[in-house]
């Protein structure tokens, strides 16, 4: 008897073999297919020299997202085949009917852990990078509530790293016996999962139909509704410009101040993330600037930034600026710049002073050039600085694999001459 007998449903044997329900094709296929995808973009990314930076990154993130869809699936197949039992193997040796079951038992267990144990070593890495589900800014799912550390990190990686390629193992042992059936044994048992084929089939009951649809939104819901917590939980920020009571008045000196033409003027920093330098917007910020090129002894120039108006060109950047590891805007609202040593630099100049970040003060020097016409100033700049002496994503960081230690800050300023008198008026 030829395999192609097999679309009557009938084997070597005489007997009609009956095909699965077709929302457990619907899984088989669709956990088979991102399982595939699952390996391919995890030896990729992690084995593949020729895949730089931000490649990696970005396949890393989507493989987080496809793994916790294999994770929710796996949870809701495994429901489903309680509620609708799989049709009966087609006679086969007993030893052969062992294996196969094994093997399926393997793979469900290999479902679970593989993409338990991912989620492990993302959430005890050191390297604190957000899951965000399909990569959607804000969308977070969240971390397993576990003490991150290398060695954690290490065992983690090298878990899931052996589960994974188990499933090569089992995908070879499992093809390989369906191809056996089809080609030696004559028995079409593949057509039992592909739909199209006319084979009997039980129908699988509605209420768990919408019992699993359910069960999957539930989960998914769950776990974004955890992942929302700690920002729903996190003190609201105290920050605001409106708290720029630390403007000091400028009129101690006899040179004129400036006023600032905020909508004209721009305050940003580039940082590396991920093999590209991409640039963060810093969206509320004051100055008072007493500045003269003929008098640069009684120079000053203090600016105030709201902390919480920080934001990166990488949602998994911008969301974490806020926390604790990034700028702690809760408790530390207000970065601070004051500029009181001016010197030449030939036709530009520098300024020297403090930059004050979460209560760590350090010497900044700002690189600037200084144009005037008719008593408007146009000031370009720049400065850099070592995000680690601030504390900055020291945590989860801290060695700059995917965010640049050297933070440059860039701004310029249009501003026109106002006189001291007039600018030490409220
Ligand atoms: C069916 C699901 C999954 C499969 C088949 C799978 C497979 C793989 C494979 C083959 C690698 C490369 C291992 C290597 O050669 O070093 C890998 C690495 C990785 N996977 Fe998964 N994975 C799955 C789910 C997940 C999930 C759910 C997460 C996290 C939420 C995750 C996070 C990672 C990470 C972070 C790495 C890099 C490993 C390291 O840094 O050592 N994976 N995965």
């Amino acid at each position: 008897m030829q395999a192609s007998k097999g679309k009557h449903g009938q084997h070597a044997a005489g007997e009609v073999l009956s095909a699965y329900d077709y929302g457990a094709m619907l899984f088989h296929w669709l956990i088979a297919l991102l399982i595939i995808v699952q390996l391919v973009m995890g030896y990729a990314m992690q084995r593949v020299e020729a895949i730089a930076e931000p490649g990696r990154f970005v396949m890393m993130q989507w493989h987080k997202t496809f793994g916790i869809l294999v994770l929710i699936l796996t949870l809701a197949r495994i429901f489903w085949r309680f509620a609708n039992p799989p049709p009966e193997h087609a006679p086969m040796p007993a030893l052969e009917l062992m294996g196969a079951r094994i093997v399926s038992f393997l793979f469900y267990a290999l479902m679970l852990l593989v993409p338990l144990t991912g989620w492990w070593l993302v959430s005890v890495s050191p390297i604190d990078i957000a899951t965000l589900f399909f990569t959607i800014p804000g969308l977070e799912w969240p971390h397993l509530p576990l003490e991150s550390s290398e060695a954690a990190g290490h065992l983690a990686s090298l878990v899931h790293r052996l589960l994974s390629y188990g499933f090569l193992l089992l995908l070879f042992l499992h093809v390989g016996g369906a191809l056996k059936h089809v080609v030696i044994d004559h028995i079409p048992e593949m057509a039992r999962i592909v739909p199209g084929y006319q084979l009997p089939r039980k129908a699988s009951s509605p209420a768990s139909r919408r019992f699993v649809w359910g069960m999957i939104v539930v989960l998914t819901l769950l776990g974004l509704g955890l992942g929302q917590l700690p920002r729903l939980l996190a003190p609201a920020s105290t920050a605001g410009i409106e708290q720029k009571t630390e403007l000091q008045s400028s009129n101690d000196t006899a040179l004129d101040g400036w006023v600032i033409d905020y909508d004209a003027s721009i305050l940003s920093f580039g940082v590396d993330f991920s093999g590209a330098v991409k640039q963060g917007q810093i969206a509320a910020w004051q100055a008072q600037i007493v500045f003269d090129p003929d008098a640069l002894d009684q120079a000053y120039a203090q600016v105030v930034v709201d902390a919480g108006s920080i934001t990166y060109d990488d949602p998994y950047v911008s969301g974490a600026i806020p926390g604790d590891d990034g700028l702690d805007v809760a408790n530390h609202p207000q970065i601070k710049v004051v500029l009181d040593q001016f010197t030449p630099q030939g036709e530009t100049y520098q300024a020297r002073g403090t930059l004050t970040i979460k209560d760590i003060s350090l010497d900044v020097d700002v690189d600037f050039t200084y144009q005037e016409m008719e008593g408007q100033a146009h000031v370009t700049g720049q400065a850099q600085i070592d995000r680690r002496h601030f504390n900055i994503g020291t945590k989860t960081d801290g060695n700059g694999r995917y965010l640049g230690t050297t933070v440059q800050i860039d701004f310029v300023l249009m501003a026109s001459r106002q006189s001291a008198r007039q600018s030490a008026s409220p």
